[in-house]
């Protein structure tokens, strides 16, 4: 079981991209307190590996945790993994995505199968994952801890957004990515009211476009400002907000 202060975070697709940078941006931020154990969540063993093993070599305690948001065996068994490493979770990222650029396209023609592969991950997977984990984030508050969803989502999930010609994502639609991103908007808002009661903070984060694999060399964030909005919700106290959608701490339009 984990030392009775330390927090206990698990980030899912944390190999890479602003996941990885999440991770590492946590171990500095209770590297001077409680500490943090990092479970590193990810569908493929070397890559997930790889990221645990480039974490501890920079002093953070960083374990792999095999885990396919598409998967529900592999989800049901990192749930088991860490129940019986942990006993509770303090912290759940759901952070792993997927955006078919090619495929997806706009409303008229978008690929139906590019879609349901989209929302199998950004969607079904991260409410599957979250209804895994849920047992051991409400543990962790009957302990008196604070527990927190974060679920990546973004403005293009927006629907103020794509409906204001003036907004800077007026032009960016892909189909399944934007309705995939709404729909997580949707189940926070529908989680953070279930739990509100039980003080877990339920929220989502816009992370900006940032330079990672899926947001491309033309993106306007770097990768340490990317993950910011996922650490600082990662990280909300007793008196933090739950039910929101941010960027930076500032509330987007839903
Ligand atoms: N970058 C941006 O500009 C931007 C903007 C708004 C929102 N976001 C959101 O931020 C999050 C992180 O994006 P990113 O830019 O860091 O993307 P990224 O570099 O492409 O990383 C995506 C991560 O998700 C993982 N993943 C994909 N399918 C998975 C599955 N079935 N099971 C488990 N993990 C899976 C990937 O694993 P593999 O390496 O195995 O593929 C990878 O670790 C996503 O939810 C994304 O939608 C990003």
């Amino acid at each position: 079981m984990a030392d009775a202060a330390r927090q206990v975070v698990l980030i899912t697709g944390a190999n890479k991209g602003i996941g990885l940078e999440t991770a590492r941006q946590l171990h500095a931020h209770y590297r001077a307190g409680e500490g943090v154990t990092l479970l590193i969540g990810a569908r493929d063993a070397q890559r997930g590996e790889a990221a645990a093993k480039e974490l501890r070599d920079g002093g953070a305690d960083a374990i792999f945790v095999r885990l396919d948001v598409e998967d529900q065996a592999s989800i049901a068994q990192a749930a088991e993994q860490v129940q019986r490493r942990f006993g509770r979770l303090d912290t759940l990222i759901n952070n792993a995505g997927w955006l078919d650029y090619a495929r997806e396209g706009v409303a008229s023609t978008a690929d139906i199968a590019a879609m349901r592969k989209t929302f199998d991950i950004n969607f079904f997977g991260l409410v599957a994952t979250t209804q895994a984990m849920l047992p051991l984030l409400k543990r962790n508050s009957e302990m008196g801890r604070v527990s927190r969803v974060v679920n990546l989502t973004s403005i293009l999930g927006s629907i103020a957004e794509h409906a204001d010609v003036n907004s800077s994502i007026y032009q960016a639609k892909f189909l399944g990515y934007d309705c995939s991103k709404a729909a997580v908007n949707m189940f926070t808002n529908h989680l953070a009211h279930e739990l509100r009661s039980l003080g877990i903070k339920v929220n989502a984060a816009h992370p900006g476009w940032v330079k990672t694999d899926m947001g491309g060399p033309n993106a306007t964030l770097e990768l340490a400002e990317g993950a910011k909005t996922s650490v600082q919700l990662a990280t909300l106290g007793a008196d933090g907000p739950t039910g929101g959608y941010y960027h930076m701490g500032v509330h987007m339009r839903w």
